[in-house]
Parts: structure tokens; C-alpha cells; sequence
């Protein structure tokens, strides 16, 4: 079969292979804990559904505008004037089929075949293959000191005469960890001067614990012409746990935001409107939900965090926000893809090997789900890995023995 060479370099989702092989193995009757999971488990918000069905009852299902109807843009606006500072035009505002879709169609209007798109490691899978699909390089940047903050000498050093843009993911997926104002302000100073479209992934901008605060790009960005190359990327997947409802939105200079809308126009037109509707719903209605996701998912953090803790080779980073902790295994093993399943195969817990996010040694694990699945899910990785565990294991009634040390 002859394929083009894009679609032969872009490499499987492993978020979503891993979903399958869960599915397989609960499908057999198997106890599975899903620890790689990107979505919280709490319900959609009754705003988001309420008006979400009454235009549903309408029977009136019509085609969107392609760059979304302006209830879900005027929401933005007044979303973007509560958590950035910053009041923009309903031009500057693209919304899209969940804000992954808000990022490609950003690639696509900036990238030409052959520049680079640098991020951080450890980043989000699907950074480098977005870049692919443009024909692109996506380009991780690793901190000399090994950390997952990123320095500014770094990224500096990285850049070269194909650099056209930068994604910069805080709250971080993988790692759970805010960056620092400092590295903010100066990333956003530097890619002003350099004339780099500096894109801020902003997806999991809420969900931060230990009461900090998210951070606004806005205050540190000194131009806000239509020349400006800040994009601003959010959605209502995590913050509201509306995952499957597929709406995020990108704020850039209307220039882009035009060039933007010509490429979804041709792709798959607006977003459907009554998943726009959910989502004016969600920005609009009641705001608690967020708050409650955020105490659970910061308990969550506290329960995960300590039981790491209690494991003598590993090395965890504790998170400022998002659902993930990166945990470094490499005193157990250093290949994360065998890791990862010996852990499925033995206990039949489901984590991310750390290399699909550049770094070799480490496994994302998630602490959407319960505290249940968090306390047995870490309870059955201590049991493969430390070397004084017991020689049997129950699992319900199933008996499990160490056949593999
Ligand atoms: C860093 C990051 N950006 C963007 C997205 C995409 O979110 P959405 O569901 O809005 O497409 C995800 C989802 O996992 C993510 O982790």
C-alpha cells in the first residue's frame, strides 16, 4: 500500500493504545487499574448539559460558523477577562474541536516543511507528531540540570535560523509542574524580541494546588498589536472534565486567527454547535465544580505523592497542578516501555512509559481516578519492584506469585 511519507513518520497515540489494551483486559474479567488516564472522572457540569440539551430539543442542528458561534466567543472573551487580564476581540478568538485541534490548525498556519517547533522536556506526546503533520521538526529542549523546569539558556542556545515557534505547557503534562514567573516573563520577552510564535498550552491552567495561582502570559507580554505572536490555548477537557464534548479555543492576532479559520473551514468547519452550546454552558454557569475537582485532585496528589515516597528508588517531583506525577524508576529499571509492562502483565496496572514524553527511566502516572485505585494501584507496583516483597499477592481472590526476581 503506498502511504505519504507523513502519514508513514507519525507514530500511534500511546494514551490511546493504552485505553485499548485496558479495555481488552477488563474485557477478559480482568482487575485492571488504569493509572495512564488523561481525564478527570467527575460529571460534566448540569450548566454545560442543560443548555446543551435545550438546543438539542430544538431539532435545529445546524452548521457552526468555522471559527465558533459568538455565544462560545463572548464567553471567552469574559473567561479571558477573569483569568488573564486581558480583554481581547471577538477576532482574535478561534474555537475548535477541543484544544488539541485549537494547536494543529495553529502549526498548520505558522509552520512551513523543514522549521522547528521547540518545547520543554518532558512534554505532551503529541507535540512532536503535531509538527510531523506540518511536514515540520518538533525540537524537545532539555534542562542541562536535568529538571523539569526549563531555563531560558537553554531554549536560547536551542534556537536556530528554522526555529519558528515555541510551545510552553504549565501546568505541565507530564510533569505536574507550574514554571516559574521568572521563566515565564523571560520566555515571553525573548520570543518578542526574536519575532518567535511563542504558543502558551494552557489546558490544565487551573488545576493547580497549595493555593498557587495560575499564571496570566498576558501580564508579562509587552506587545499586544496584531503583530503580537503570543497564542493562547485552552479548553474545556480538564478544567471541567468535559473531555468527550471536544471544545477548546485558541487567542492570537486576527491575521492568524483569519489564516487559522481558512484551514478549519476546509478541515471540519466549526466545532458542532450543540457541543459549543455545553460549553457556554460550562464557562457561564456555575463555577464550583472547578473548585471540588481541584480538592479532589490535590488529595489525590497528597495520597499518590506519599505512597512514592515510601518506595526506597524512587524519585518523584511532587506536582503543582494537573493530574500527573513523573516519577523517575530508573534505579528499577531503566527502560520504561518494559517497565510500564511488567506492570500490566504482573499486576495488571496500567502506567505511561516516560520515554513517550522524552524521557527515558520515568512513568506517568495519573491521579484522576480514585483514591482506591491510587493506594491499590501503587500498593501492586511496589509489590513487582521491591525486592522484599512477599511471594504472593491476592488480588480478590486471585493469587499472584513472584515468579520474575
Ligand atoms: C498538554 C495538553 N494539551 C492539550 C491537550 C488536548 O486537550 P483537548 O481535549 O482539549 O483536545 C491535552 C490533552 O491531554 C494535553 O495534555
Amino acid at each position: 500500500m503506498s502511504l505519504s511519507q507523513i502519514a508513514r513518520s507519525v507514530c500511534p497515540s500511546p494514551t490511546l493504545a493504552l485505553n485499548e489494551k485496558a479495555a481488552i483486559l477488563r474485557e477478559k474479567g480482568d482487575p485492571v487499574i488504569h493509572l495512564g488516564g488523561g481525564e478527570p472522572k467527575s460529571k460534566a457540569p448540569i450548566d454545560a448539559l442543560l443548555a446543551a440539551s435545550a438546543h438539542l430539543n430544538s431539532g435545529e442542528i445546524r452548521y457552526a460558523p468555522a471559527d465558533g458561534i459568538p455565544a462560545l466567543k463572548k464567553a471567552v472573551i469574559r473567561y479571558t477577562e477573569e483569568h488573564y487580564h486581558r480583554t481581547v476581540a471577538p477576532e482574535n478568538i478561534i474555537c475548535s474541536g477541543g484544544a488539541k485541534q485549537a494547536i494543529m490548525v495553529a502549526l498548520q498556519a505558522i509552520l512551513n516543511p523543514q522549521e522547528e517547533v521547540l518545547f520543554p522536556a518532558p512534554y505532551w506526546v503529541s507535540y512532536p507528531e503535531m509538527a510531523k503533520l506540518c511536514g515540520a521538526n518538533g525540537i524537545p529542549v532539555y534542562s542541562e540540570d536535568g529538571s523539569f523546569i526549563p531555563r531560558i539558556k537553554d531554549i536560547e542556545q536551542r534556537v536556530g535560523p528554522y526555529t519558528k515557534a515555541i510551545i510552553i505547557n504549565s501546568p505541565n503534562n507530564p510533569s505536574g509542574v507550574m514554571y516559574p514567573e521568572s521563566f515565564i516573563a523571560d520566555i515571553i520577552d525573548f520570543c518578542e524580541r526574536r519575532d518567535i510564535y511563542l504558543i502558551m498550552d494552557d489546558i490544565y491552567h487551573r488545576l493547580v494546588f497549595d493555593n498557587k495561582k495560575a499564571i496570566s502570559c498576558f501580564d508579562y507580554a509587552k506587545d499586544f498589536s496584531e503583530n503580537s505572536k503570543l497564542i493562547v490555548i485552552n479548553g474545556i477537557s480538564k478544567v471541567y472534565a468535559m473531555t468527550g464534548f471536544r471544545i477548546g479555543w485558541a487567542i492570537g492576532n486576527k491575521k492568524l486567527i483569519e489564516a487559522m479559520t481558512n484551514i478549519q473551514g476546509h478541515q471540519t468547519s466549526g466545532p458542532s454547535v450543540l457541543l459549543q452550546k455545553a460549553a457556554v454552558g460550562a464557562l457561564n454557569g456555575v463555577q464550583s465544580c472547578i473548585d471540588s475537582l481541584r480538592v479532589t485532585l490535590e488529595n489525590n496528589r497528597n495520597v499518590l505523592v506519599d505512597r512514592l515516597n515510601a518506595f526506597k528508588g524512587v524519585h518523584v517531583t511532587k506536582p503543582d497542578g494537573t493530574f500527573y506525577c513523573f516519577a523517575d524508576f530508573s534505579a528499577y529499571e531503566k527502560n520504561s516501555h518494559k517497565l510500564s509492562n511488567l506492570l500490566i502483565d504482573k499486576v495488571m496496572v496500567l502506567t505511561m512509559p516516560g520515554i513517550e514524553f522524552g524521557m527515558e527511566g520515568y512513568l506517568r502516572i495519573s491521579f484522576c481516578g480514585s483514591i482506591k485505585d491510587i493506594t491499590e494501584g501503587i500498593e501492586r507496583i511496589k509489590w513487582v519492584l521491591d525486592p522484599e516483597s512477599p511471594n504472593e499477592l491476592y488480588i480478590g481472590d486471585r493469587k499472584l506469585v513472584r515468579d520474575w526476581i
